[in-house]
């Protein structure tokens, strides 16, 4: 009897689908062997290569090397015709392997939403959600079918610039959107049409440059990277990402183009990622500059062995690679090996069957543009969720739309800028900015006066500098004092000033690291003088990064953080200076008060010397010049009403297999419906390792009439509770833990449970 059961038992097991292996899979096999087996070296070391088409490389040699089979993939075009030239061309090639099209779709693609610091900043799943879909089905539509997005690295140093392409400081955060980015971009199946593969980028810790100078290196414990900095990846990578980007910087040491333990140790063996993994533009030549490699072959070698599959931009692999396995320096296996992770993307993506998939030469983008009022309306919404309400003194806003507004300031009516960076396909000619939005919004829109007031700074390096590459920041030559009484005299016909200061896009960018986190000069005289006035004062932050607005938050009556909002930027600032949209944002990362605070973070660890316990200011951890505490701590945003919470648990004590519940209610109190972000932090008390004071675990949003009350509820379950112990060991040690629910990261709300041994 035992015996026929352990037959079926097994019989089961074998004939049981979730067991057996998928057919597909199967068939995917014997295609790409197939294929491999009849591919010559250099075919194979063509798929390794992404080429974009300029400088030396014209479109005629570009379309000439694909049809030589020496090109797997292309980025940066986005003209549907000549798309459609190189696929056509590329199915000449000897194996008729077809390319596939990338580009940087990180904020939108035509129609452009806020830089992705913004877009956290609306803590809204599905506004996540919104943002990549959109950009998907547009760039999708536009010939394109991979993106290098979405850009996870977690930043706490505003003086990088490129804090403004990612979601700010918090691993979960941060997590929650690469994870909708990568599921809501590739959908279901790869083959779908609509699917854009994502490259989650950029592997690893890019955000934590020292000292925020670009292409700076990185340092880092191994806990601290894997209990927070690799988080984000990782999520992205769960959720299927079938691409990773490599950092630019060293890692520990070692250039992350050329870390096997980063690319193959951690990626590939302990995160079973088997996609493909890009090295970022131009990295393999940058070995050499790193003082890795002697040469550029040498370059290569090491790249290749370190898990590099293919070569963004790639300027050596073509010349390199074949001859290194000739001389055994690098064993053939190690190119099919990569060359299979391109072909399996490109069989998943459906190319082989048809590789015309996202071309289609009667898409006209003119006439998409001009009926897509669907997108628009999207990125309106998503644009007025992520702005931030910093202050609003004596219920300033929202404003009567019956008064008279003077609009002032450099980026008050810049379409360029409203954009931000990586935007290169949206379209500037269609933003909307702060001045025409507010105007689209009111009456009369004779109501509304503008004034230039001041160019962004006084310093012609860095106007020459956000220009280098023709991104036309503007630059008024005309006597400062003279921009300032223009602006003045409008101020005082007016009943109330905006003025929107900041930054240019290209300020908050790709290699944009500054040291000096205050307005500028031009615009904190230019502030002064509109004060001076005494007419009430809404300053509007238009910024890829926290800046140091500590003299303007005092002056200011009422202050707004902006971001680069998108195309429909200047109708949502308008929803929310009018109250047609009662702002709901919270800030994804802190605001320092000063540099000299930088990295100021909320997730700290505790310390033997707790500041302000006992002796405060002195042998506690402080600074005697300035305060801990950032101007606007993480998760920080009012509204035009006001909110409570409370909350309780379920339980004290809680089993490994168990669960708390968390009940948090809230009332909104004030006269306006309004939505309330509520964020739950934890604390493990006692651990093996010295734990942050508090972390985000989950958070959710509640939209309350006047006076109404609601819940939220939240479960706490044990795999929450882990981290990388002593021993890095990824486990939940018993003991105490503490429960904070509240608007932001400062709450002291506070309830306690006990993990038991069992
Ligand atoms: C950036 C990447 C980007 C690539 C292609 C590089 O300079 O670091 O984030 O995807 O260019 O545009």
């Amino acid at each position: 009897m035992l015996k026929k059961l352990v037959f079926f038992f097994v019989f089961f097991i074998f004939s049981c689908p979730l067991f057996a292996q998928n057919p597909n899979d199967e068939e995917k096999k014997v295609f790409i062997d197939n294929l491999l087996s009849k591919m010559t070296i250099k075919e194979k070391v063509g798929q390794l290569r992404l080429i974009s088409v300029g400088g030396d490389l014209t479109l005629d040699k570009v379309l000439d090397q694909i049809e030589a089979g020496e090109i797997g993939g292309i980025f940066n075009t986005v003209v549907e015709p000549d798309l459609s030239r190189m696929q056509e061309r590329a199915l000449k090639s000897p194996n008729k392997i077809p390319v596939y099209f990338g580009f940087d779709i990180v904020h939108g693609h035509r129609t452009v939403f806020p830089i992705n610091l913004g877009l956290a900043a609306t803590w809204d799943r599905n506004a996540f959600a919104k943002v990549a879909e959109v950009s998907a089905d547009e760039a999708t539509s536009d010939g394109l079918n991979v993106t290098w997005a979405p850009m996870v690295d977690i930043t706490r140093d505003p003086r990088w610039g490129r804090v403004s392409e990612g979601f700010g400081e918090d691993p979960y955060l941060a997590s929650e959107a690469g994870r909708i980015f990568v599921e809501k971009m590739q959908k279901q199946s790869l083959a779908d049409k609509k699917s854009l593969v994502t490259t989650v980028k950029h592997f690893a810790l890019y955000g934590a440059v020292e000292a925020g100078r670009e292409y700076n290196s990185t340092d880092m414990s191994e806990r601290k990277m894997f209990q927070e900095y690799l988080v984000p990846y990782k999520a992205a990578i769960d959720a299927g990402s079938r691409a990773v980007m490599v950092a630019l910087v060293s890692v520990n040491g070692i250039p992350a183009t050329a870390n096997h333990w980063l690319l193959t140790d951690v990626l590939r063996n302990q995160w079973h990622f088997d996609g493909v993994v890009v090295s970022d533009h131009g990295a393999i030549r940058e070995l050499i500059n790193h003082g890795v490699a002697t040469d550029a072959k040498d370059a290569v070698r090491i790249a290749i062995k370190a898990g590099i599959d293919v070569s963004m931009n790639d300027e050596y692999f073509l010349q390199f690679l074949p001859e290194l396995v000739d001389e055994g320096a690098i064993s053939e296996d190690l190119i099919n090996q990569a060359c299979r992770h391109v072909l399996e993307l490109k069989y998943d993506m459906g190319l082989f069957k048809n590789p015309h998939r996202n071309l289609d030469p009667n898409f006209d983008i003119e006439t998409m543009f001009a009926n897509d009022r669907l997108h628009r309306t999207e990125a309106r919404d998503v644009a007025r969720r992520s702005i931030v309400l910093l202050k609003n003194e004596n219920n300033l806003l929202p404003l009567d739309k019956n008064k008279k507004i003077a609009v002032i300031g450099p980026l008050a009516d810049s379409k360029r800028d409203i954009l931000g960076s990586w935007s290169g396909a949206g379209r500037a000619n269609l933003a909307v900015t702060p001045l025409q939005g507010i105007k689209n919004a009111i009456a009369n829109p004779k109501l509304v006066s503008y004034a230039w007031g001041a160019n962004l700074s006084d310093d012609p390096n860095l106007d020459k500098f956000l220009n280098l590459y023709g991104e036309s920041s503007k630059f008024d030559k005309r006597p400062a004092n003279k921009m300032i009484a223009e602006a003045v005299a409008q101020a005082k016909k007016s009943d109330v000033v905006v003025v929107f200061v900041g930054e240019a896009q290209g300020m908050a960018h790709e290699s944009s690291s500054r040291t000096d986190l205050n307005l500028q000069a031009s615009q904190k005289r230019l502030i002064k003088a509109l004060k001076a006035t005494g007419k009430p004062l809404i300053i509007a932050l238009m910024n890829g990064r926290p800046l140091t607005v500590k003299e303007e938050y005092q002056q200011a009556d009422a202050m707004l953080e902006t971001w680069f909002l998108g195309t429909e930027g200047g109708n949502a600032v308008a929803d929310v200076l009018f109250g047609d949209y009662n702002p709901s944002a919270k800030l994804p990362m802190s605001f320092p008060d000063n540099v000299g605070q930088i990295p100021v973070y909320y997730s700290h660890l505790k310390t033997g010397r707790p500041h302000g316990t006992v002796n405060m200011g002195k042998y506690t951890t402080s600074y005697f010049d300035s305060p801990n505490e950032p101007l606007f701590p993480f998760g920080f945003g009012l509204s035009y009403t006001d909110f409570t919470i409370d909350f309780s648990l379920s339980k004290t004590e809680m089993s490994p297999n168990g669960e708390i519940e968390v009940i948090a209610n809230v009332e909104n109190t004030g006269e306006r419906e309004g939505s309330q972000v509520v964020q739950f932090y934890l604390q493990d008390v006692t651990a093996s390792v010295s734990r942050p004071v508090k972390e985000l675990i989950g958070f959710e949003s509640i939209t309350l009439k006047p006076h109404e009350k609601g819940q939220v509820k939240f479960v706490i379950k044990y795999d929450m509770l882990k981290f990388w112990n002593d021993k890095m060991q990824y486990v939940a040690e018993p003991g105490k833990f503490n429960v904070f629910v509240g608007a932001d990261s400062t709450t002291k709300d506070k309830q306690t449970f006990t993990l038991l041994d069992n």
